[in-house]
């Protein structure tokens, strides 16, 4: 009896162990590829991205077979869902497998902003010894402001108390009975902005968070903050942190994500207060692994008849 076959196109770079519930499956074939690099696309039934490839319209009107696109990390904000929602196709994420990932870098990133570790890293290797030029900060103490109490958020507060910091947050849908389970102290923006000595984002990027932290905003924060963005590019206002910086208000900023990515914002990253990664949070083995055996073992349920969990 011959089987029918699905095919599944995987157009970003993902863990070939996390794929393997794809791979395994005698019914499904896997092809690797960005869908620039195919004449033809109208054979797939399923599409896997990361962040770099663009889900927009045109790309499902040469899909014309779709049925599902998973996204192997939580943001899906590189996929038009009005577009997919009027082709008839099933949006998937994997909403925690990079969480531990992206909260360690979270904390890997503070903790080098406070201590100036990659200044003081180019200096040394630039062959320079100058001990005085890089004293930093305890977090001991501290108040670290988390915007958006979700998984992320929640097991930044964790490694935060270990720090000895107090934490504030702001999360317009987190309970106070939750944030009391938490150990973390529920406030308006208004209030985390006045008392941080920290600021992370931990929010996706919507149209309420877009430029959350801005020109006004950023003016209400304590002078010599030290502020985060490991989460989505434009949460932050970047023109108005750079102004902040130049200015001696802001101390300094940690950023894994931009506006634009790659970043062209040399302005910005090139100040001396400013430390950045190429939107590395979730590029562990153990947190691709996950994504993509989460939405993989979810696209072949999908193939085999059966509903999305995480749609
Ligand atoms: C996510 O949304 O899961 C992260 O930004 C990581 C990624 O883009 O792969």
């Amino acid at each position: 009896m011959s089987v029918t076959v699905s095919y599944v196109l995987v157009a970003d770079s993902m863990s070939t162990e996390g794929l393997r519930p794809l791979l395994d499956d005698p019914r499904i074939e896997v092809v690797q590829k960005k869908p620039s690099e195919l004449d033809s696309l109208e054979d797939f039934v399923a599409l896997v991205v990361r962040s770099a490839t663009q889900v927009d319209e045109a790309l499902l009107l040469r899909m014309p077979n779709l049925k599902i696109v998973a996204r192997a990390g939580v943001g899906v904000d590189n996929i038009d869902l009005d577009a997919a929602t009027k082709h008839g196709v099933i949006v998937i994420n994997a909403p925690d497998g990079n969480t531990i990932s992206t909260a360690e870098h979270t904390f890997a990133m503070m903790m080098a902003l406070s201590r100036n570790i990659p200044q003081a890293y180019a200096s040394v290797k630039a062959k320079e010894w100058n001990r005085k030029a890089f004293q930093g900060m305890e977090l001991r103490g501290k108040t670290l402001g988390i915007i958006g109490f979700g998984r992320i958020g929640s097991e930044l507060s964790k490694r935060a108390a270990a720090f000895q910091m107090s934490v504030v947050v702001y999360d317009p849908f987190l309970t106070p009975e939750r944030a009391k389970k938490a150990g973390v102290t529920l406030v308006d923006l208004e209030d985390l902005l006045n008392q941080a000595d920290v600021i992370t984002v931990h929010t996706p990027l919507t149209k309420e968070t877009k430029g959350l932290l801005n020109e006004e905003t950023l003016k209400k924060t304590k002078r010599g903050v030290l502020i985060l963005n490991i989460a989505r590019g434009g949460i932050i206002d970047e023109s108005a942190l750079q102004k902040a910086i130049e200015d001696g208000h802001v101390g300094g900023a940690a950023l894994d994500v931009f506006v634009n990515e790659p970043t062209d914002n040399f302005d910005l990253i090139s100040l001396k207060q400013v430390i950045a990664t190429p939107h590395i949070a979730a590029s562990t083995h153990e947190a691709q692994e996950s994504v993509a055996s989460q939405v993989s073992y979810e696209i072949a349920q999908v193939l085999n008849g059966a509903p999305a969990t995480h749609s």
